[in-house]
């Protein structure tokens, strides 16, 4: 028996101001279209902003569903829509920020695992890394380089 350690990268910065302008620009729109989410039942909005190799952004909110599992998170519903409009362009960077109406998120709130799932698949398309920031409503941001970060070991077309 041998073990296996994986190590993971994380970059953290304080704040928003800490940010590349390009990025805060970024994480901007994530916080703006945020306000769009449809959430009446976890009360928790999520935003997530992508820029794309061809400089466009694409935008996402999460929409939730009387039927829950119906519902979509907002990282999926920007990395689909940017798939759907723009299938042949890279994606550079995505910006995620989460706030609850109930109380409040200071630290910073990481995609879930469909989420995840949902993002290696593009990146191992693409076939270059997805930067990855994300933050509460206030407070650090932590940035990862690539989907390998935050989902090691992952499932992808090559174990089909
Ligand atoms: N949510 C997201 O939008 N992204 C995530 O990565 C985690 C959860 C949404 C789904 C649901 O509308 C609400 O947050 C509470 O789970």
């Amino acid at each position: 028996m041998k073990e296996i350690n994986i190590t993971t990268h994380i970059a953290v910065y304080n704040n928003i101001n800490e940010l590349s302008f390009t990025v805060n620009s970024l994480m901007q729109q994530a916080i703006e279209t945020r306000k769009n989410a449809y959430a009446p039942y976890s009360k928790f909005r999520v935003g997530a902003a992508i820029l794309l190799e061809n400089g466009k952004i694409v935008l996402g909110s999460n929409q939730e569903n009387a039927a829950y599992p119906s519902g979509l998170c907002a990282e999926r519903v920007a990395i689909f829509q940017a798939g759907a409009i723009y299938p042949n362009v890279k994606i550079v960077t995505l910006a995620i920020t989460a706030a609850s109406d109930t109380n409040p998120t200071t630290t910073p709130i990481p995609p879930c695992g469909a989420c995840r799932q949902s993002i290696a698949e593009y990146e191992f398309k693409q076939e270059t890394p997805i930067e990855i920031y994300f933050m509460g409503e206030t407070g650090a941001v932590y940035k990862s380089n690539s989907i390998g970060n935050l989902l090691p070991l992952s499932f992808d077309k090559t174990s089909l």
